[in-house]
């Protein structure tokens, strides 16, 4: 049987480093609040069971939680006395008896599912607590992890450190797991007499080891453990995450020309063969199929593009749009909640928003649906095969049937049947040698002013 997984995330809040109004745990990082990405590993690594512990102004992380993990149990630490202090707030959940307990920290945003999946298996092979320990560039301010012959015995926190202890270099990730059945009277035996007086969570490092316990450490590469404090590491963070999501599409088959100047969500799908040309955003909820190339400097968010399209150069793609198969957007052009059918073709200088376009219906340059009338929002249906010529404003509520004809500057805002050819605008007169007469005129008016 699986072995059930409690995880604890602290997110309790530390002053104002970020100076920011906002948590600093809901700070995103590819879009998703830090401790929205931290639950999700812990998710992914099989956790099922969750619990939160944030600090007594935590209301809006525990909202934020709730909206992702409705399932997951919030507990306040009233006073900010230390890490296993904080784990200690969770006990109820705790006393509920899992296997494996999984301790994260909700400022730790890149750890790894398959790390989480080590950790765990290392309980499931006898250990009864497992640290998560990574090669440190600069060790300083980081908890020392302790060995003699092989074994972990202690984590020393930096501040506790001895001049010797403060060369070692293997350091403390802060992720802990710890066999459910020894979690609550190790976590009881740890006291507070170090440097800071706090109730270290490590600790029980050195508690579990004198009692005879299996104490062992996974190790990982030090960027799946660096915690965000500041907003510069916020954007390393970032930096890692995004360096991360473009190797993996590479390795799915997808061609990035300037992989650095692209940016996806934390829930960008993106198909085999696609091509993404340098200066791309790809803002939360965007699909690509198969095939697809998005021309350099294109903006997309919450859509779906189908196979074999192409989008942009210069393209925004807001939410709501769907683009089938053979369509195309090119430059500037935007798109917003647009039902774009097969072969469809919006080549430039075109907004088209709450609207369907047609099959093979091709939009002439400067084509706008005047979608909002400054209250609501209406529709504008244009038919398949249908014709828009360049420059024409499509005023809605308006339907366009199928095969018809909208002749270029048009301004419409009534209904055009199928097959029917659409005028608006005013006749052009031609005056023959008008030109002369009105040159000679302005010419006649300049001296006069002289
Ligand atoms: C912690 C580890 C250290 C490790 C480092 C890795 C401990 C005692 N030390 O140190 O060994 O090298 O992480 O980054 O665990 N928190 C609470 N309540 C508290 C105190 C902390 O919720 O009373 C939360 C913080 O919000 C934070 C996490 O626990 O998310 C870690 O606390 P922090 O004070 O940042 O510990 P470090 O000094 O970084
Ligand atoms: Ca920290």
């Amino acid at each position: 049987m699986a072995r059930s997984c409690l995880t604890i995330v602290l997110a309790a809040g530390e002053g104002t480093r970020m100076r920011s109004r906002l948590p600093k745990v809901l700070h995103p990082v590819a879009g998703l609040a830090m401790v929205t990405h931290v639950l999700r590993a812990a998710a992914h690594a099989g956790a099922s069971a969750q619990a939160v512990v944030t600090g007594p102004d935590g209301a809006a992380v525990v909202a934020a939680v709730r909206e992702d993990a409705p399932d997951a149990a919030c507990f306040v630490q009233q006073e900010r006395l230390g890490t296993a202090h904080a784990v200690l707030a969770a006990r109820q959940a705790i006393a509920h008896g899992h296997d494996d307990i999984l301790v994260l920290f909700a400022d730790t945003p890149l750890t790894r599912r398959a790390t989480l999946q080590r950790m765990r298996a290392a309980l499931a092979d006898g250990a009864d607590v497992v640290a998560l320990g990574f090669r440190a560039a600069d060790p300083t301010g980081y908890g020392r992890l302790i060995e003699t012959d092989g074994r972990l015995v202690a984590i020393r926190e930096h501040g506790d450190c001895s001049e010797a202890e403060r060369a070692i270099t293997f350091c403390n990730g802060g992720i802990m797991a710890l066999a459910g059945r020894h979690a609550l009277s190790l976590l009881d035996a740890v006291g507070n007499a170090n440097a800071k007086g706090e109730y270290y969570l490590t600790d029980i490092v050195a508690i579990a080891s004198g009692r005879g316990l299996k104490v062992v450490a996974v190790e990982a590469p030090e960027e799946e453990t660096i915690g965000v404090n500041t907003r510069a590491e916020l954007a390393r963070a970032e930096a890692i995450w995004q360096a991360r999501r473009r190797r993996e599409a590479m390795e799915a088959g997808v061609t990035l020309t300037a992989p650095e100047t692209v940016f996806f969500s934390h829930d960008t799908e993106i198909g085999g063969d696609c091509v993404v040309e340098p200066n791309v955003f790809f803002g939360p909820g965007v699909v690509l199929d198969e095939d697809v190339r998005v021309r350099s400097f294109c903006h997309l968010e919450g859509c779906r593009i189908g196979p074999r399209t192409t989008v942009g150069p210069f393209a925004r793609i807001r939410p709501g749009t769907r683009m089938a198969p053979g369509s195309r957007v090119g430059n500037f052009c935007e798109l917003k909640n647009a039902e774009v059918e097969a072969g469809a073709k919006i080549n430039h200088l075109t907004y088209i928003g709450d609207a369907r376009v047609g099959a093979a219906a091709n939009i002439g340059a400067g084509t706008i649906t005047c979608n909002y009338d400054g209250v609501n929002k209406h529709h504008t249906d244009i038919g398949a095969g249908a014709f828009i010529g360049s420059n024409s404003a499509l005023v809605a509520p308006v339907t366009i049937g199928d095969g018809a004809y909208v002749a270029s500057g048009s301004v419409i805002t009534e209904d055009v049947p199928a097959e029917a050819m659409a005028v608006a605008r005013g006749r052009q007169a031609n005056k023959p040698g008008y030109a002369r007469a009105i040159r000679a005129r302005g010419l006649a008016s300049k001296r006069a002013g002289e």
